[in-house]
Formats: structure tokens, sequence, C-alpha cells
């Protein structure tokens, strides 16, 4: 277990690390996250994370804890105490503390600010060659999961009955039959005219720090990226899918509801933007998986 979590200005041995039980992140989900990768014990797109939290703060009209600059000091400092090499590090800011009332508070809180890290290795060649499998489900969540909010449970359940069924992610389909994104990942496909295909932007998905990566990697490397919507049946029968996250940088799927994707094996542009993006958070030698 990491040594210190960060709460509210101090950094507390893991286990004494606690929020209030009136938290609203902990009662109403009034809150929002970032997930930061730390590879070689540097923070992977720390301003583009910055300005999603921002953002998905003045969506819900909660204040910043603090300024920018405080935070990445904060993020280094607790980078440094728990001798993290790679990881990730998990901010969460709630609209802080207040009697139990579904309103804000009249008279405004202070933002609790939490930080904890944890060590994790970036996906390596085995988990690449396997790839991951993908199961399709209405997208049953509120209207606005372009901003980062805590409030996870359709995504939990879904990812849960990922799990159940065997499979990796669960990608979250719309009404049209297209597919919004995954539980924790954005979702792309590769056509077989090797167009790079994701979906736009809008309010039914998040704005991935990594898709936005890869859709760079993708135009650097001479890719036509192509923002579009993509049908489950267009992604089983295209010549390559995969999913985008912090965590899972670009990581191959195999199959969609049980049908393989292609031969069921990694594809050539799949695996060249994963080492573009390999490239990118490892500087320019390309350590490797
Ligand atoms: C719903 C959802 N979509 C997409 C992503 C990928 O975003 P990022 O690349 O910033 O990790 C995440 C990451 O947690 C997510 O939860």
């Amino acid at each position: 277990m990491p040594r210190y979590a960060y709460v509210n200005g101090r950094y507390l041995p893991r286990a004494q690390a606690a929020v209030d039980v009136e938290d609203r992140g902990y009662q109403f989900a009034d809150g929002v996250y970032e997930v930061i990768a730390v590879i070689g014990r540097r923070p992977v797109d720390l301003e583009p994370h910055f300005d999603r939290l921002d953002r998905s703060l003045a969506e819900l009209d909660i204040d910043a804890p603090c300024g920018r600059p405080a935070l990445g000091l904060i993020l280094r400092r607790l980078v440094w105490l728990n001798k993290l090499h790679d990881g990730i590090v998990y901010i969460q800011v709630s609209r802080g503390v207040a009697p139990r009332n579904h309103a804000f508070p009249p008279f405004g809180t202070r933002p609790s600010l939490v930080m904890i890290t944890a060590p994790r290795r970036p996906p390596g060649e085995d988990a690449v060659s396997r790839g991951a499998s993908v199961i399709c489900m209405a997208d049953n969540r509120w209207g606005r999961p372009d901003i980062k909010s805590v409030s996870l449970l359709p995504n939990v359940l879904a990812k849960q009955q990922a799990v159940q069924s065997g499979a990796t992610e669960a990608w979250f389909v719309d009404r049209d039959g297209l597919v919004t994104e995954g539980s924790a990942t954005n979702a792309w496909i590769v056509t077989k005219n090797r167009e790079v295909v994701t979906r736009p932007l809008g309010r039914e998905l998040l704005a991935g720090i990594t898709r936005a990566a890869v859709a760079e990697a993708a135009k650097m490397n001479n890719f036509k990226l192509v923002e579009r919507p993509f049908t489950v049946e267009e992604a089983k029968s295209a010549a390559e899918a995969f999913i985008t996250s912090t965590t899972s940088f670009v990581m191959p799927v195999t199959s969609i509801d049980g049908d393989p994707v292609a031969d069921g094996a990694p594809g050539p542009v799949t695996r060249a933007l994963l080492e573009a993006y390999r490239r990118k958070v490892y500087g320019a030698e390309g350590e490797g998986a």
C-alpha cells in the first residue's frame, strides 16, 4: 500500500487518511476526478488533465480547491513521498462538507481535495498480444458523461457485467446503435481502407486525454483520422478495433460480443499507434513494455 495520501492540506499515512462522513462526494457523488499516469516518476500529459479537471469543475459549479501550480506541487510531492516510479495518481475534488441537503450549501463550502497514488505497470506485450474482449450494452448513463464525475455507477455495473461474462471491457451503445465509448476507455475502429475512426467529442462521451494523444499520433503517422460514430455491426466487421485510456494506453480489441475482430489478433495500425503513443510517453528512446 502506498505510504501517504493527501487530504485537504495534509499528507497523511494512508491508513489515517479519511474524509468527513458528510462530504458531498461520499453522499451525492457531487465531485469530479482525474487519473494521471506516472511513467518513470514523471506525470504524463499533466496540463491536459488539469485542463479537463478545470472544465469538469466549472461545468458543476465547484470551486477549484487550489491553483494549478499548487496542484502540481502536491502531485509531485506525493509521487516523491510514495516513491512512485510507474503508476497512477488519482485526484478527487468534491463540493465539500455540508449538512446533507441536495441543493448546494447556501454559503458555499470549501471543496475537498484528495490525492492518492497506486503503482501500476503499463500494459506489456503479453496483455497487448492477448488484446481486450468487449461486450456491448445499452448506454444507460446520465446525459453528461463528458464531465468526469465520480458518479460512475452505470460504468461500474457495465464493467462488472463484462468481467462476469469473461470480457475485458464494456462498450456503451446509444439508442441509434452507435458506440459511445467504453466503461473506462474510448472506442476506436480501423476500416478496411485503413481509416482510423473514433466518435467525435460531444456531451455523450469523455474527451479522453489518451484519445487526443492517439488522434495526434494518427495524423503525425499519416493515417487518415475520421471522427464519426460507428455501429456495433461495423466494429464487428472492421479490420481492427482498439480502446484507449490512461491505464490501457492503446489496447487492441480482439473480440466483440464473442465474435473475433478480423482474425482475432492485434492489427498493424493498432500496433503502430501503440508504438507512437509509447514513444510519446517514454520519450525518444521508446523504452518499451
Ligand atoms: C468513460 C471513460 N471514457 C474514456 C476514458 C479514457 O480517458 P483518458 O484517456 O483520459 O484516461 C475514461 C478514463 O477513465 C473513462 O472513464
